[in-house]
């Protein structure tokens, strides 16, 4: 079941009256229900417009998008999500507890459950001994935690969060990775936009990549990593203290009888045949980059085809 779908969405907003900027162009993409969707891209990328598309805040130009199916715009579509926006603010004069409290009353929460749901997720989130100090006299990394906390009170199946990680130190973000994990364990669906990519690499099992409002890539984290090499590394074993016969620019590294080359993806099967033929040949493995370094090269090369 696709619990998010984007179809074809733009969106130009008009800035001092005659300047136009083209936020989104033509920005699809689904989310199965169950998974773990990472959002990525720079900032001024279009996350947060697609975001406030979906939760029914924007209106876009063209497009339309769904929860389940159901027009995301129309209330009932978005009872059954938990929202997390860029830039909360929340009554600061109240305390978490009673913060909480009154989203549960909000959110429909039957009377008699509301204060064990509302200790329950006070818990979740490790503020359960700031609970009645008001939130105007907390840290930023706790409003921010209370920011997540407000979107599990109901227990929604979908969560959208917008920068759920921004703001917080190491600790924090590991606590929020692993209330996501938690999510995802139960079957829940959670679809976050960041700009810090480790944190798609330990916690999501599909990612989308937005770049000046369009999308660049969509899939699996998996398959990206597998895929996106440039080289293989190749072990030979040379008897005799011999030097294998190189191409000129392969790099090479030698330790002993044992030789560690890097050859580019294209180069392999060409190159392959001629040194086994010779020496033992060890092994043949893609050199994997880390997601980062994936996409910091996407960025960069559609940067320089913009001719930025
Ligand atoms: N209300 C608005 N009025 C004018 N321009 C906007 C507005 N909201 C966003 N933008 C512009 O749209 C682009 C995308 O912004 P945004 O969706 O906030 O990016 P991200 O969340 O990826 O950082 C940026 O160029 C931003 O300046
Ligand atoms: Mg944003």
């Amino acid at each position: 079941m696709t619990a998010i779908e984007v179809a074809s969405i733009s969106k130009t907003f008009t800035k001092k009256l005659t300047h136009k900027v083209r936020a989104l162009n033509e920005v699809s993409f689904s989310v199965p229900q169950g998974n773990v969707f990472g959002f990525i891209g720079p900032n001024g990328a279009g996350k947060s417009t697609t975001i406030k598309i979906l939760m029914g805040l924007l209106r876009p130009d063209t497009g339309s998008t769904s929860f389940y199916g159901q027009d995301s715009r129309l209330p009932a579509a978005r009872a059954k999500v938990g929202y997390l926006a860029e830039n909360p603010s929340y009554y600061d004069y109240l305390t978490p507890r009673e913060l909480l409290g009154f989203v549960a009353h909000y959110f429909d929460v039957p009377a008699d459950r509301r204060d064990a749901r509302v200790e329950e997720v006070l818990g979740v989130i490790e503020l359960t001994h700031a609970a009645d100090r008001p939130i105007r006299s907390l840290s930023k990394g706790m409003v921010q935690r209370i920011g997540l906390g407000q979107t599990l009170v109901h227990d929604p199946d979908l969560y959208i969060l917008d920068e759920p990680m921004s703001g917080l130190d190491p600790l924090g973000r590991a606590l929020v990775a692993d209330i996501i994990q938690q999510l995802k364990s139960r079957g829940k669906t959670v679809f976050f936009s960041t700009h810090i990519i480790h944190d798609v690499e330990r916690v999501c099992d599909d990612v989308a990549l937005l770049l000046n409002g369009s999308l660049q890539f969509c899939g699996a984290v998996k398959s990206v990593i597998d895929e996106s090499f440039n080289s293989y590394e190749v072990v030979l074993r040379v008897s005799g203290g011999a030097v294998p016969d190189l191409p000129e620019g392969i790099c090479a590294a030698r330790e002993g009888d044992t030789w560690r080359l890097s050859i580019p993806r294209e180069e392999l099967n060409p190159l392959l045949a001629s040194l086994s033929r010779n020496n033992e040949l060890l092994s043949v493995e893609p050199e994997r980059r880390t997601l980062e370094h994936i996409f910091v090269d996407l960025i960069k090369s559609a940067g320089t085809a913009q001719g930025r």
